[in-house]
Order: C-alpha cells, then sequence, then structure tokens
C-alpha cells in the first residue's frame, strides 16, 4: 500500500510539469462544470517522468475510474472491444505506449474515440454484416515515449496534446523529500539536493536512488540520510556526477574510442555496445541530447567537447 501512496494522488500534491497541471486542471474542472467526460488526453514523453502518475490523478479527479493497459498487451481487435464495453460511463481508458497498437487495433479505436461505438463485422464473406455498437462515453489517456510514431489519425483525435518535461534539480530534491516523509526516513538537504543531481531529471530514478541510498544510511549509518552517506552510496551505485550510469558511460566511451567521437549511426552504436536501439532512443538519448553530450547529424550521432570535458580527455583537433 505504502507503494501505490508514494504517487501523488491529485494535481496539488504532483510537483512539477507547472504548465502541463495548470492546463489540465483548468479542462478537468470545466468538464465537471458541463457534467461531461474530460476530452481524450495524449501524454508523451521520456520515460519515469509521471505519465502513469498523472493519468491515474486525471481519473481520481474526474472522480471516475481508471482502466488501464498498453499498446503491445492488446492483441486483438477483440481484446480491445472487450475492453470498451466494459467502461462505465466517464471511465479513463489508460494505453501505455499507445504508439504500439497495431494498426487494425487503431481502427477499432477511431470511431470509439470520436463517436463511442464500436463497428463489429459478424460473419465472413458475402453475408458479413457491420453492427453498430453503442459504448459509454469514457476518456481515452494515451501515453508514450514517441508522439512521433503515433500514426497522424490516431494523434488528430486527442484533444488534449501534453509534452512532460525532464525536471529541474529543484523540483527533483522536493519529489525526493516528500518520498522521504512517506518512508519516514530523515534526510538534509544537501542530500536531497545530491540525488536530484543525479537522476537525470526524472523523478522515477530519483525514487530509486532515494531507496538505495536510504539502504546504504541504514546498514552504514544510523538511519538518517547525510550528504557523506548520500555521496558513498551513489560512488557504489556507479552513479557519476551528472547521474550517468554505465550504459551511459559505454554509450558516450564507445561513440568516442570506436568512431572517433562520430558521427554514427543508431544501429551500429547498438550492436557496438550491444544494447537495444529502441532502448538507446527512447531511454538514454533524450537526456544526453538534452543536457548537449549527444548531438544528432544527418550523417549520425556525434559526442560533443563536453563529454571530453566530463571524462577529462583531451578534445581531438579537427
Ligand atoms: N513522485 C514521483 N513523481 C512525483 C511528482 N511529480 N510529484 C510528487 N511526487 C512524485
Amino acid at each position: 500500500a505504502i507503494e501505490q501512496s508514494l504517487r501523488p494522488q491529485t494535481l496539488s500534491q504532483y510537483i512539477g510539469q507547472d504548465k502541463v497541471k495548470s492546463n489540465l486542471s483548468i479542462f478537468i474542472k470545466a468538464a465537471k462544470m458541463r457534467q461531461e467526460t474530460l476530452d481524450h488526453v495524449l501524454l508523451y514523453g521520456p520515460p519515469g517522468l509521471g505519465k502513469t502518475t498523472l493519468a491515474t490523478i486525471i481519473a481520481n479527479e474526474m472522480g471516475v475510474n481508471i482502466r488501464t493497459t498498453s499498446g503491445p498487451a492488446i492483441e486483438r481487435p477483440g481484446d480491445l472491444a472487450a475492453i470498451l464495453t466494459a467502461l462505465e460511463p466517464g471511465d479513463v481508458l489508460f494505453i501505455d505506449e499507445i504508439h504500439r497498437l497495431q494498426r487494425s487495433i487503431e481502427e477499432v479505436l477511431y470511431p470509439a474515440m470520436e463517436d463511442f461505438c464500436l463497428d463489429i463485422v459478424i460473419g465472413k464473406g458475402a453475408g458479413a454484416r457491420s453492427v453498430r455498437l453503442d459504448l459509454p462515453p469514457f476518456t481515452l489517456v494515451g501515453a508514450t515515449t514517441r508522439a512521433g510514431s503515433l500514426s497522424a489519425p490516431l494523434r488528430d483525435r486527442f484533444g488534449v496534446l501534453s509534452r512532460l518535461e525532464y525536471y529541474s534539480e529543484e523540483q527533483l530534491a522536493n519529489i525526493v523529500i516528500r518520498t522521504a516523509e512517506l518512508f519516514e526516513v530523515e534526510i538534509d538537504l544537501q542530500a536531497a539536493h545530491e540525488i536530484a543531481r543525479r537522476s537525470r531529471g526524472t523523478p522515477r530514478i530519483a525514487n530509486r536512488l532515494l531507496r538505495r541510498v536510504r539502504d546504504y544510511a541504514q546498514v552504514r549509518g544510523n538511519g538518517k540520510i547525510t550528504i557523506l552517506l548520500a555521496n558513498e552510496a551513489l560512488e557504489l551505485l556507479q552513479v557519476d556526477r551528472l547521474g550517468l550510469d554505465h550504459i551511459d558511460h559505454k554509450l558516450l566511451k564507445g561513440i568516442i574510442e570506436k568512431f572517433r567521437g562520430g558521427p554514427v549511426g543508431l544501429e551500429t552504436i547498438a550492436a557496438t555496445i550491444g544494447e537495444e536501439s529502441h532502448t538507446i532512443e527512447d531511454v538514454y538519448e533524450p537526456f544526453l541530447l538534452q543536457i548537449g553530450f549527444l548531438q544528432r547529424t544527418p550523417r549520425g550521432r556525434i559526442v560533443t567537447d563536453l563529454v571530453y570535458k566530463h571524462f577529462q580527455l583531451e578534445i581531438p583537433k579537427e
């Protein structure tokens, strides 16, 4: 139960994403005043920034139930039809990784989103006929790490498009402090900031690091998380000053050592370091691009001078 309650339950408890929050808060209030369902919402941005949490909060604030599924979990049109027909009026249907829905399933979703109905084909061949089934009105909340991979017709059916951004150090420190309170563990302000700085702008990472630092402080200290213990624990976790981990290092050093800093194609990098190209593109690259360590060029990825400085390497001459 504590794991569940770690997540903020209301917009006012939710730290950061101020633009997204103030927009949603208005749209939710307006829908409630009109006693209508909220328009469909698409949440997009890098993993770990709170898309699932926001979906839960939307349902909570609207006072409705949430039904959760994901793009890859829906294998046949019938799976989606079963979910849709089981909804109650006003419910939120949350589809995570919505960019991974098959096209044939997307097509079931279009009339469901637009007119709250399902077109079902009964029978085969010459005797086949189409039956229209009414659905309860609902709010689809879709989440994706790549808005660009959504088909245009699907993207166009969302009334609210919200992009989540990386969090500031201040916001992450506040999240760490909030979570520490829920854990009932004492933490220095400095230690909270150190964890925040090393969390790659991502609350999920901040809370994970906090758990590990808490373990360390419990075993090596007296339970209180001090800056000294936090630094020792983070060192042990191989999370560097900027929060870059083992895989970030492999990626950046791979480009430097094997490709003289680039340009090099994504698939080539993926093969040399043994990671999935999708994982690199969705999980690792966005933050490295954001902090200016990587650049995308038409001929591939290149590392910038900042990377050489970070690793204390000599910057190569042209
Ligand atoms: N825990 C994880 N993400 C959070 C957020 N954005 N606000 C408050 N607590 C959180």
